[in-house]
Order: C-alpha cells, then sequence, then structure tokens
C-alpha cells in the first residue's frame, strides 16, 4: 500500500480515551466496558446507520456549542426507516442524551459525537427483519477532517455513486461507506485530499463524505437531492447563508464533470469536512488556483456561526454548558 506524503488529507487522527463517557443502549458507561460480540450482524453485514456531529468550543465564551443535532437525528430516523429499524428514542430525547455524554466528559475543546444504531443479533444471515437492535452514542474531541485553510485537491474518482436503486445513498447506511473508503483511499493514494464521485450517468454527486457547490456565472449550483447525494445538513446551512449573508442564488441542478473544470470557485462541505475549498480537480486549476472569494467569506460566516458568535445563527446550535 502507498503511503502518500504529498497529501494534506493525513491530519491528526483523533484517538479514544477509554475512560470516555458513552450512551449504550439505555446506560451511561465507559467505553472500555462496551463490549461487542465477534458475531455482531452489523460489523458483518454493513446494517447499521449513523450519523457524525459536531460540536464547537468557544474558548472566549468558555462554553460548547452543539451544531444542528436535532436535524442530524431526524435524518437519522429516516435513514433507520430505509433499512427497518427504529431510533430508540425521540429526537428530543437524543438530544438530551447527547448533552450528558458531553457534560460528562467535561469537553473543552471541538468535540465530534457519533450515534451509531445497528443490527447487534450475533448471527449468521444477510437480512435486514428479525434482527435486534442496539444503539450507542460516543463522542471524541476532533479537529480538522481535511486541511481547509489553504484548500484541497481533489480528483474525480474512477468509483461512481450507488444510485438510490442500488444501496440509496439519501440514507446514511453504515455497508454504504465502503464505497467512500474505495473513492477516499484511491484519491490519497494518488496524492489527492479528496475524491469527487459521479453518479452512474456520469453527473457530479458529493465528495466521499461532503456535498459540493460551484460557484459560476454569479450563482451558486448543488447537484439535486435526486443525483444520489446523502441530503446533508452542512449543506442546508451553506444555502442559507449563500442565500441571506451573499445574496446569492443557488440552483439546484445536475453538474457536469468538466464544469468542476471551468467554474469559477468550489467548496465541498459537511460536518467533519466543514467548508473545504477546492483548488485544484484533476490537475486543473478551480479559477485562479486560489481559495475562492465567496468561499472565503461563506467559511468566515459558518465559522463564526457554529461557534455560537453570531447573535442571527443562535438557532443553529444548542449550549452545553
Ligand atoms: C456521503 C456524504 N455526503 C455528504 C455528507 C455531509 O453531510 P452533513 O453535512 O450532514 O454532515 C456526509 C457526511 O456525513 C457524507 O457522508
Amino acid at each position: 500500500m502507498g503511503v502518500d506524503t504529498k497529501s494534506k488529507a493525513a491530519v491528526k487522527k483523533p484517538e479514544v480515551h477509554p475512560n470516555t463517557w458513552v450512551y449504550h443502549d439505555g446506560e451511561f458507561g465507559r467505553y472500555h466496558d462496551v463490549r461487542l460480540g465477534l458475531m455482531t450482524h452489523a460489523l458483518h453485514y454493513g446494517t447499521g446507520c449513523f450519523e457524525g456531529i459536531r460540536a464547537y468550543w468557544n474558548a472566549k465564551q468558555e462554553q460548547l456549542h452543539l451544531l444542528q443535532a436535532p436535524a442530524h437525528y431526524d435524518r437519522m430516523r429516516r435513514s433507520a426507516n430505509v433499512i427497518r429499524m427504529e431510533l430508540p428514542h425521540s429526537t428530543e430525547e437524543l438530544v438530551d442524551i447527547t448533552i450528558e455524554v458531553l457534560r460528562r466528559n467535561e469537553f473543552k475543546s471541538d468535540t465530534y459525537i457519533r450515534p451509531l444504531l445497528y443490527a447487534s443479533s450475533e448471527e449468521i444471515g444477510v437480512r435486514l427483519h428479525n434482527l435486534k437492535h442496539s444503539f450507542f452514542i460516543y463522542a471524541i474531541p476532533f479537529g480538522k477532517y481535511v486541511e481547509i485553510e489553504s484548500g484541497i485537491r481533489c480528483m474525480v474518482s474512477s468509483w461512481r455513486r450507488l444510485p438510490d436503486e442500488a444501496l440509496p445513498p439519501r440514507a446514511k447506511i453504515t455497508g454504504s461507506y465502503a464505497q467512500s473508503a474505495l473513492a477516499k483511499s484511491e484519491a490519497v493514494e494518488s496524492g489527492f485530499d479528496e475524491a469527487i464521485v459521479l453518479t452512474m450517468d456520469g453527473h457530479v454527486s458529493e465528495g466521499s463524505a461532503e456535498n459540493l457547490f460551484m460557484y459560476k456565472d454569479g450563482v451558486f449550483v448543488t447537484p439535486p437531492v435526486t443525483d444520489d447525494i446523502l441530503e446533508g445538513v452542512t449543506r442546508t446551512l451553506i444555502s442559507e447563508l449563500i442565500k441571506e449573508e451573499l445574496g446569492k442564488t443557488v440552483v439546484e441542478r445536475s453538474i457536469d464533470r468538466t464544469e468542476l473544470y471551468t467554474c469559477e470557485e468550489l467548496l465541498l462541505c459537511g460536518t467533519g469536512a466543514q467548508i473545504s475549498p477546492v483548488v485544484e480537480v484533476d490537475h486543473r486549476k478551480v479559477g485562479n488556483g486560489r481559495v475562492g472569494e465567496f468561499t472565503q467569506e461563506l467559511q468566515n460566516i459558518y465559522f463564526g456561526a457554529v461557534r455560537g458568535e453570531s447573535p442571527k445563527h443562535k438557532d443553529w446550535t444548542i449550549p452545553i454548558y
């Protein structure tokens, strides 16, 4: 396996402390006390669904801001429905449990929260029906997922996004992420930072774990939810900022591959990636090859909002302490 040194994707990996407080099947406990059996169904067949949520530390305020937790749990409920599962709690209860996990851990840094609903039956046999389900939430201190200040270099993946007819990308199903892993590793091991994946009919879908916006001819364009994307929480927030803060229009339409080479600005967005300016695709400069003016402006507004510094966007976050 080639280990790439040029890629900026290799940012510091977060590690979990064994004493971290977690929530598992109705109880709060320590990370190292939870054990999963080797036969756990989800481990073999990808039968689970999950979320990635962030909380942002504001040192000046000595406050941790939980970002868009209700929207993530609402999406998780929809993902669960697709794969014949049911969340064991209401969205309000899940938000309260998340707050409790964060408080018990007394995190004073940016944090990533991972809820997972999975088939926990210890049985052989691929299926969705007649299985036991389990649910956990853990949280870890977490910084950048990809380098975002100087922009990232992307390749169009040789792997295609699985269509809704095969494995619906609109549901955040654990098994689907083997496909994202194929695309991401191909990109990183080829010296790029991130992969952009096309739909089966050759339109731009999204990054390996991010949605995409391009700026072209005075408007922002993003693929529609029918182009096999995950319906991103960050995508909704960015659309709101583009319209309300930049005063620009957001058009949802299919994007051709070569538009990635000919647009003025390009960005990937997601809970993990936040706002990642794309400065190069397939060895072609995007715009002038530097972080775009509007992308920079969006980053500034976004980071103010998620850290609880923008009164206008107070409803984006929940203060933990
Ligand atoms: C495939 C995929 N697309 C897009 C996103 C962005 O979604 P969100 O903004 O809700 O994190 C993610 C991240 O979860 C993802 O995994």
